[in-house]
């Protein structure tokens, strides 16, 4: 396990490299990601390429015996380039070309950049492919943003549809452009939508069209580091759930997944930060690093958030390894002086001298290096599994249903709600193997075919226990409602039929009551509420005020050895909590820890050996009692621990058992 920054050698003057370089190795820092937005001085004038001072700085690095993780520069043109080829230039809905001067202002598609970054990235490839210090590589930077409009877009757009679809007739019947009296009868017609109130058909294929773009042009990349430098490795800095390019896909074309991890104002949300790990390690199902970790307090030119509290730095790194990450990378080593993110800390601050932060940081470097590779590619334990499908996540963010519905709030409010129960989560694609996870929720598969239908019914016949929710099976692939009632392809599997549903309005909601064997608690239902009828399923709570009123809100259906449950509407915490709650208990995963929502627990698992994360993620004290009948040892202090933990605000434990228990 390694620790690392994200380092700007030149944006230094060349003296102060040893320096940071002797500070970083005191630190325990044993990798650097260098070079991600440094086009223009590796490139100063069109094919002429300057590596030198990068070869010098990772000079200085290696004496120091750490590590590179090099980044293609492609996430910030050179002027040269926009100035000889303004193609280049991402154009805005308004159709405005963005201006040099930032990040990100390139299209994807445009075949002059292409080939721009094939040059640049053959001519780095090339020049470090046999460098000793060199291990692995960063592709771009934050890929997916922004969508473009350009002319090569809209007839790239126009291409990606006939290559879909084949001819027009398949194409109008699959979106019902005879709606309006929009049957295209040539290509050249279909417009990149902008500004015309279009049908949710064309604007999924637009926004799956934008991804396949950002994913081409990011296997041409991978695919060139691949040929010239096989023996490193290239991943890719992720936005956790960022969603303008397909995560899944992406993953697929990466040797590991990395994550860049901000965790918000005012300190973040403590242990339910942890649905961004979960879902980068989910995407391959794999350990997983963080290429930038915040390590500081964080401002661009219109904002400044407040700092991390003493002790959160170690913590929000040990969490993320809690998770499953092998190496953590923070971003920054040192505070710019300039640019866009002045404000943006770094573990040193402007004037460089080592502070509070450097300190922390050194003490996880002593932490990981104490541990060496002890706990390096343990599984992380997750039996409760949640699906998320892309297409539906982008065709419920087209089309909202309740204008308080969000896709993600409602599918992370399952995440919370188990992680406040200690129950490990796992994220999958509806394509995925689900075998490892014994609950499944699935949380409003908006588009669903029978092919998920068929994984699920055989997922529950074998003993696992399926959760759908409201907006299930509701449209076919093209984004076009089926004809069957609701949930369509999942009716038999739940056993219950949609009557009726109604969209609900910003604060409005109904008390729902729950039926045996939920307990008899108060809880409510919001944004969204399926009336339901039963067609074999019992019922599992019921409507206690409002249209629906007395009539099933929720399902239960026995199917095989397992049981599918159907929830009709969005939940508050307090019904999540109670439902996640039952369903660990019908699957013996009740967790031996007491549950808390500022202590974090989680297990890792490598051969025999068990590893438990407890966090103490509160500005005060916390005691944990630890289950009896089994002895633990701290590996951060190498001591037997009695059975009652007092952690400091912010502390962390590592624990093993030392005997079976
Ligand atoms: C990340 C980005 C970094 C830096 C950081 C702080 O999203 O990859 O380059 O901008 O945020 O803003």
């Amino acid at each position: 396990m390694d620790i690392g920054v994200d380092y700007y050698p030149e944006h230094w003057d060349r003296a102060d490299w040893e320096p940071h370089a002797k500070l970083m190795a005191e630190a325990g820092i044993r990798v650097v990601r260098l070079a991600e937005f440094a086009w223009s001085r590796m490139e100063p004038k069109e094919s002429r390429y300057e590596f030198g001072w990068l070869d010098d700085a990772i000079a200085v690095l290696r004496a120091q015996n750490i590590r590179v993780i090099l980044g293609t520069p492609t996430a910030t043109p050179p002027p040269w380039l926009a100035a000889k080829h303004p193609a280049i230039l991402s154009v805005t809905k308004e159709g405005r070309p963005l201006e040099p001067g930032g990040r990100r202002h390139y299209c994807y598609t445009s075949p002059v950049y292409r080939e721009y970054s094939r040059k640049i990235v053959t001519a780095m490839a090339g020049h470090y492919a046999e460098h000793p210090s060199v291990v692995g590589w960063q592709t771009d930077n934050e890929i997916g943003g922004p969508m473009c409009w350009c002319d090569a877009c809209a007839g790239a757009f126009q291409d990606w549809l006939k290559a879909k679809y084949g001819t027009l007739e398949k194409l109008n019947a699959a979106w019902g452009t005879v709606f309006w009296s929009q049957e295209w009868s040539d290509w050249s017609q279909i417009p990149l939508p902008r500004h015309t109130m279009h049908g949710p058909s064309i604007l999924l294929d637009r926004q799956r069209f934008h991804s396949a773009q950002v994913l081409s042009y990011h296997q041409m990349q991978v695919d060139l580091l691949k040929r010239i430098c096989s023996k490193h490795f290239v991943t890719h800095n992720c936005m956790g759930f960022y969603d303008e390019v397909d995560y899944w896909a992406l993953a697929k074309q990466l040797d590991r997944v990395a994550l860049d991890f901000y965790p918000g104002n005012k300190w973040g949300q403590g242990k339910f930060n942890s649905a961004g790990h979960d879902y980068t390690r989910s995407l391959k199902h794999a350990p997983w690093m963080v290429m930038e970790q915040r390590s500081g307090l964080t401002g661009w030119l219109e904002m400044f958030n407040s700092g991390d509290q003493p002790g959160q730095l170690r913590l929000w790194t040990w969490q993320t390894v809690a998770h499953g990450a092998d190496a953590v990378v923070y971003f920054r080593w040192r505070t710019s002086r300039f640019g866009a993110e002045q404000y943006w800390h770094g573990v040193l601050d402007h004037h460089g001298v080592p502070g509070r932060r450097y300190r922390e940081v050194a003490r996880v470097g002593k932490e990981f290096a104490a541990l060496g590779d002890r706990i390096t590619g343990a599984e992380y334990t997750a039996p409760v599994g949640i699906v998320i499908d892309p297409d539906s996540r982008w065709a419920l963010e087209i089309q909202k249903g309740s204008p308080v519905f969000s896709f993600l709030g409602h599918a992370n409010a399952y995440h919370r709600a188990f992680t406040a129960l200690n129950a490990g989560v796992e994220y999958y694609h509806p394509a995925d193997d689900f075998a490892k996870a014994r609950i499944l929720v699935v949380p409003s598969p908006f588009l669903c075919d029978e092919a998920l239908a068929g994984k699920l019914t055989a997922f529950a016949e074998a003993g696992g226990t399926v959760v759908v929710t409201f907006r299930s099976g509701v449209k076919d692939a093209a984004n076009v409602v089926v004809t069957d009632r609701l949930p369509g392809v999942l009716k038999l599997l739940t056993g219950c039929i949609v009557e009726e549903y109604d969209a609900l309005m910003e604060n409005e909601s109904f008390p729902v009551d729950l039926v045996a064997p939920l307990p008899k608690k108060p809880a409510k239902a919001a944004v969204w509420c399926d009336q339901l009828r039963l067609a074999g399923a019992k019922p599992l709570a019921k409507y206690g005020d409002g249209p629906f009123k007395g009539t099933p809100a929720a399902t239960i259906n026995r199917v095989g050895k397992g049981t599918v449950l159907y929830v009709g509407f969005q939940g508050d915490p307090a019904f999540y909590g109670i439902l996640a709650k039952y369903l660990l208990h019908a699957h013996g995963l009740d967790s031996r820890f007491a549950p808390s929502d500022t202590v974090e627990i989680t297990e890792r698992v490598k051969g025999k050996e068990r590893f438990v994360f407890v966090l103490n993620h509160g500005a005060g004290e916390a005691k944990v009692k630890l289950p009896a009948r089994t002895a633990w040892r701290d590996l951060l202090t190498g001591q037997k621990t009695g059975r009652a933990l007092n952690l400091a605000p912010y502390d962390v434990r590592i624990l093993t058992p030392v005997t079976a228990g």
